[in-house]
């Protein structure tokens, strides 16, 4: 069974405007959730609280493993979620060099961090890229480097930041064909925020939607 993502009655409050207003949800199942709104609506406050990068002013957010205990807040659970910013920060180095940090510093042997960075480059069509500089990419295939950057981790949670913003129709399309992928392997659970409607709803198999501060599913008033 999957891990769970609980959300329970947050609040963010930026200089006296709720941006989040006694916010509750859970994600429990390892499908695509897109969150929509427009620009300002608080989709990333919301993914960087879920990704225990920013704390609520008031609620919780905490993670169940499949026997419903909750899961501290370790360097274990860092291994389980992955942010993917909309803005993919890039090293001076090999592409290969980008895709295989997050597994030095989580102190992967050399020989599966090897493994695992040429199966995602494949997986996201980057490997006949992995020597070039990660800097000279164009921005569609820095987008899938990102994203080839927080699989390779294999998390339970991946939440993506507007994985369409500054990508072509071609890239966008390629995009959508990995995230489907990933979703097939049932592996994990994905949360993508995003204005892109079109988007939304090819990959999207619950579409939700942040309007005044609080989570709807599509079809509630
Ligand atoms: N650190 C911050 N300080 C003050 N206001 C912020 C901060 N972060 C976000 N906001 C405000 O919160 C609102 C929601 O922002 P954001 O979560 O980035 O929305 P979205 O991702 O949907 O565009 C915006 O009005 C934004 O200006
Ligand atoms: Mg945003």
């Amino acid at each position: 069974m999957a891990l769970e993502l609980i959300v329970s009655k947050i609040w963010k409050i930026y200089e006296g405007r709720p941006v989040l207003r006694d916010l509750s949800f859970v994600f429990d199942r390892k499908r695509i959730y897109v969150i929509m709104g427009p620009n300002g609506s608080g989709k990333t406050t919301f993914l960087k609280i879920c990704a225990l990068l920013e704390v609520p002013d008031k609620g919780k957010v905490f993670y169940l493993n499949s026997d419903k205990k909750r899961l501290p807040k370790d360097i274990n659970l860092f291994r389980k979620i992955t942010y993917v910013f909309p803005e993919v920060g890039i090293f001076n180095a090999s592409v290969f060099d980008n895709v295989a940090y997050g597994l030095k510093i989580r102190g992967f042997k050399k020989k599966e961090i090897v493994a695992r960075v040429e199966e995602v480059l494949d997986f996201v069509g980057l490997i006949h890229k992995k020597k070039q500089n990660a800097l000279t990419l164009s921005s569609g295939e820095a987008k899938r480097m990102g994203i080839a950057r927080a699989i390779v981790i294999e998390p339970e949670f991946i939440f993506l930041d507007e994985p369409t913003a500054f990508v072509d129709m071609k890239n966008t399309e390629i995009i959508e064909k990995i995230l489907l992928q990933i979703k097939e392997r049932e592996k994990s659970t994905i949360i993508i925020a995003t204005h892109d409607t079109y988007f939304a709803s090819k990959v999207g198999d619950i579409i939700l939607k942040l309007e005044n501060g609080k989570l709807l599913t599509e079809n509630s008033a």
